[in-house]
């Protein structure tokens, strides 16, 4: 029997300090214990290459959009789950990236921009409050959130372990994955059943 490898992107979308790097690198590491090819694009990362030189008009986040969104489906449709980090915070683009990958599970991060803004991860909201940065998201630049994505996230009122729970019972459910975050058709034990298996040969005295 072939095992099915079919995998999708994973679109990430949210007020910056949402919390989507956060969950993004959680499904990253158990996409990849379930024996999955991965890759990560992070927003903050992807300006730093592949979007080096780019700002934050509503121009130059498109283009970094786009830019992302192709990378996920080259990825995308060679078997690799490709997962977005990004602000993202326009609804056509998405919905134009939904279209052409197909293969494509929006999450929301959805927070309050009050707990965004107790959290400020990176202090950048500080600064944006005092006039510093111009259109920041949230602040003084729009975000737009999405009228149907696949998984909202609350990231304010959930542990990330049941947010990323959420996810992967949103992967399982659509065919990306089974229930224990493995492909479908894939017969590999989770680790903690194999644990389970290896002790149970051990008290039989098999291994
Ligand atoms: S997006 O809008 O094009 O999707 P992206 O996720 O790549 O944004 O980059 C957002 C990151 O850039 C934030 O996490 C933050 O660290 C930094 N940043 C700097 N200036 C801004 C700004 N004006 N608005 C939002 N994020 C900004």
């Amino acid at each position: 029997m072939s095992t099915s490898r079919k995998a999708c992107t994973i679109w990430f979308t949210g007020l910056p300090s949402s919390g989507k790097s956060t969950l993004a690198e959680m499904l990253d590491k158990k996409l990849k214990k379930g024996g999955h090819n991965v890759e990560i694009l992070d927003g903050d990362v992807v300006r730093t290459n592949l979007s080096k030189g780019l700002g934050f008009s509503k121009e130059d986040r498109d283009i970094n959009i786009r830019r992302i969104g192709f990378v996920c489906h080259l990825l995308t449709r060679n078997g690799v789950f490709a997962i977005s980090a990004a602000i993202s915070p326009y609804r056509n683009i998405r919905d134009e990236l939904r279209e052409q990958i197909g293969d494509f599970v929006e999450v929301f991060v959805n927070c309050p921009v009050e707990e965004c803004i107790r959290r400020d991860v990176k202090g950048l909201y500080k600064k944006a409050l005092a006039g510093e940065i111009p259109e920041f998201t949230g602040v003084s630049d729009p975000y737009e959130e999405p009228l149907n994505p696949e998984v909202v996230i609350e990231s304010d009122k959930e542990e990330p372990e049941d947010s990323l729970n959420k996810i992967l019972n949103k992967l399982a459910e659509l065919g990306y994955v089974s229930k224990n975050g493995f492909t479908t058709g894939d017969d590999a034990y989770t680790q903690e059943e194999e644990e389970k298996v290896k002790k149970r040969l051990s008290d039989l005295g098999y291994i």
